[in-house]
């Protein structure tokens, strides 16, 4: 596949800065969740959704990972909002979107519904424990959804200048650039050397390598952004062909919904203009709700090519003390002794105490870059 049209066929575009909100009367406090939702929505990040989805869409995404009309999306975009909010709004009206004083949208208010939050969960999270941090926001967040088609009018603050880049904006370079192949890459932590083994062997197949980084919320345990641009950039500068790869942010919410986000992360890589996404171990996974390859398996319960991107699979990779280089099971034939392995907690640790982990596990540049970054971040158990 050389292409990536859009999810939906076409790239959605309802930014208008333009638009004048002073005659509307009512008001909604966005959360960070649904701001970051309602920029996404608003640059076509979501495409092919124009706004928070209605009760039908909602029910068919929560069941059968499909918008009413059959095509794919995983999660459930929403705008929960208070009893009482939803009961002041009356359908049809166009409400401003607001957070801390900041107009950033306008939503036409077609319709309002009650979740049942039990049930999206256990599809969604495939738990509905609240030890779950997804779990958890989802019961945190208030009891009514309100739907309808948004506008954009005006954009949340810029925190990494230069890498926010619209869909619009990083298909336009992909094509300057030349690319006609591109894998996109997620991350919510700062690319270690297993993700570069896994990064680079695809790159090997492909013209360019999208690392798109989820900026927006995450739990407090996981690095800050702004810790991991910088780490970013030290890696990329040192240890990859420039030519070859474009960085720019992600600004969505993370869910740690696993196989479920995975979906979402590559419909959403496509929009950007991808055409291949790469899955590894426990993608958007958090503790143990989901098997290692979870997230590789749910993509089996599509049809070959209806979603639209193709899928590189990685098995668990790590540093082979006995083949000096980086492999999984199906490279190394050495017991789990001779591999390098260190849980994220024990890194972190290892990092706030000063400590660089083994060249074989993170690239001592990239680790620099992080121990000065977590001495100053407050310790937190999230
Ligand atoms: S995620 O929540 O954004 O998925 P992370 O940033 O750790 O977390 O992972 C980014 C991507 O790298 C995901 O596709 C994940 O499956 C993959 N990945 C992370 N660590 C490994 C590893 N050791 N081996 C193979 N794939 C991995």
């Amino acid at each position: 596949m050389s292409t990536s049209l859009p999810h939906g066929g076409r790239l959605i575009t309802r930014w208008e800065p333009n638009r004048s909100v002073t005659d509307l009367k009512h008001e909604v406090e966005l959360d960070g969740v649904s701001l970051s939702d309602l920029e996404l929505i608003g640059i076509g990040a979501y495409s092919p959704l124009t706004g928070f989805l209605n009760r039908e869409d909602y029910l068919s995404v929560v069941h059968h990972m499909r918008l009413a009309d059959g095509l794919p999306w995983s999660i459930p975009i929403t705008l929960p909002v208070s009893r009482e909010k939803a009961d002041s709004l009356t359908l049809g009206e166009e409400v401003k979107l607001v957070k801390d004083g900041t107009v950033y949208g306008v939503l036409k208010l077609e319709e309002k519904y009650v979740p049942d939050k039990t049930v999206e969960a256990e599809h969604v999270y495939r738990t509905a424990d609240f030890a779950h941090p997804g779990v958890k926001k989802l019961f945190d967040r208030p009891d009514v959804y309100l739907a309808g088609p948004i506008t954009l009018v005006n954009r949340p603050e810029k925190s990494f200048a230069g890498y926010h880049l619209d869909p619009s904006a990083t298909r336009e370079e992909f094509k300057r650039r030349g690319w006609k192949t591109v894998v996109g890459f997620q991350t919510r932590n700062p690319v270690h050397r297993a993700h570069e083994y896994i990064q680079k062997t695809a790159l090997e197949t492909v013209d360019g390598l999208f690392l798109n980084p989820l900026v927006g919320e995450t739990k407090s345990d996981d690095i800050p952004a702004d810790v991991r641009m910088e780490s970013y950039e030290v890696l990329l500068d040192k240890y990859y062909p420039a030519d070859r790869v474009f960085l720019a942010v992600f600004p969505a919410a993370m869910r740690y919904a696993g196989p479920r986000e995975a979906v979402f992360h590559a419909l959403v890589r496509k929009n950007y203009g991808c055409t291949h996404f790469i899955v590894g171990r426990d993608h958007a996974g958090v503790g143990n709700y989901y098997g290692t390859y979870d997230a590789q398996k749910i993509f089996s319960e599509f049809e070959a090519g209806e979603l639209g991107i193709n899928t590189l699979f990685f098995e668990h990779s790590f540093y082979c003390k006995k083949c000096g280089n980086m492999g999984t099971a199906k490279t190394c034939p050495h017991d789990k002794e001779d591999h390098v392995a260190l849980s994220g907690t024990k890194v972190r640790e290892m990092l706030r105490n000063g400590e660089r982990p083994p060249a074989t596990f993170s690239r001592p540049e990239v680790a620099d870059v992080l121990i000065k970054g977590m001495q100053k971040t407050p310790v937190t158990t999230g």
